[in-house]
């Protein structure tokens, strides 16, 4: 991994992610692009407009680089996806496709997320297996499938060193994520420290897995760089940081903010999609083949985003 080419770049992982490969592997060796305009840490070094449903200009901007590795990001999230599901179908799978290709004719490694919304109301709730039932029930799930599937065949097919984690809600204090289903993990940090209430439109009891973002980052550098011969899954690796339901965070949020008051207003579209997940996945299977821990629970990050929004 010495040139890096990111996708979706000025999303919620890719405006970290662009960042700390910087830092990692020097700017100029970090191709950050986007369907928007770049503004921001994106722009501090190389930086493309790039649609990713586009593929010869995927292509092109890989070729011009001369990267080795993509970092195929560009995506909609699982709210995005129910309200415009053939976009999502066309966007998620054409994307991630092109990528692929690009990957296999420029023989290229390749990062793509999956997520905890490739289960479904059938899989195992809790502690849910690395290799498991997987039907789930929203459009995002089933381009989360397919592509879990599709990165799989490119390797055993073409030999394409593809990898990838299944990343649970991820929470940061950079870019907001915007039509995701775990947003609210978010959500509740801004207004904590705006108003010292929050409303949630996911209901109490709802577990889902999140994640702080630093862990989320450093999950991809350490997979990316882990030894293939130790590698028996490739591209969907459960990993997990906090099982947690709304309570939980204003339980937390309360340690620092005693008045921080909860009410909730459920959204059933959103409810719906939290219900068809897992309250908490197995991580050990990344843990045994790569390494992977993660560093902050819920306690810790809670601390320290309280701490980062107050200070924006
Ligand atoms: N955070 C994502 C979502 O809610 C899950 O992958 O859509």
């Amino acid at each position: 991994m010495k040139k890096i080419l990111v996708t979706g770049a000025m999303g919620q992982i890719g405006s970290e992610l662009v960042g700390k490969l910087r830092e990692t592997y020097g700017t100029s060796n970090v191709i950050a692009t986007d369907i928007r305009a770049g503004e921001g840490l994106a722009t501090e070094g190389p930086f493309e407009k790039l649609d990713v449903t586009d593929a010869d200009r995927m292509h092109a901007v890989a070729k011009q680089y001369n990267v080795d590795t993509i970092m195929h990001l560009a995506a909609l999230l699982s709210a995005n996806a129910e309200a415009m599901p053939k976009v999502a179908w066309d966007l998620n799978m054409g994307g991630l496709v092109n990528a692929l290709e690009v990957a296999r004719e420029l023989d290229l490694q390749f990062f793509t997320p999956s997520s905890i919304g490739a289960f479904g109301p059938s899989t195992p709730k809790d502690n849910t297996p690395q290799d498991t039932l997987q039907r789930p029930t929203t459009m995002y799930g089933v381009n989360k499938v397919a592509g879990e599937l599709l990165c799989d065949y490119y390797y055993q097919r073409y030999g394409v060193d593809t990898r990838g984690v299944r990343y649970p809600g991820l929470i940061s204090y950079v870019a907001p994520p915007g039509g995701g289903t775990t947003d609210y993990a978010v959500e509740i940090y801004y207004e904590a420290i705006k108003n010292k209430i929050y409303t949630s439109y996911i209901a109490e009891g709802t577990y889902m897995d999140m994640m702080y973002m630093p862990d989320a980052l450093n999950a991809i550098i350490q997979l990316m760089e882990a030894d293939p011969a130790k590698l028996v899954h490739r591209n969907a690796f459960n990993i997990s940081a906090i099982s947690a339901a709304p309570e939980d965070f204003a339980q937390a949020i309360r340690q620092h903010i005693p008045e921080f008051k909860m009410t909730y207003d459920v959204d059933p579209v959103r409810q719906k999609i939290a219900d068809s997940w897992p309250n908490s996945i197995d991580s050990s299977a990344a843990a045994a083949e790569w390494g992977f821990r993660a560093e902050y629970d819920l306690a810790k990050m809670t601390g320290e985003m309280l701490e980062k929004i107050k200070e924006k």
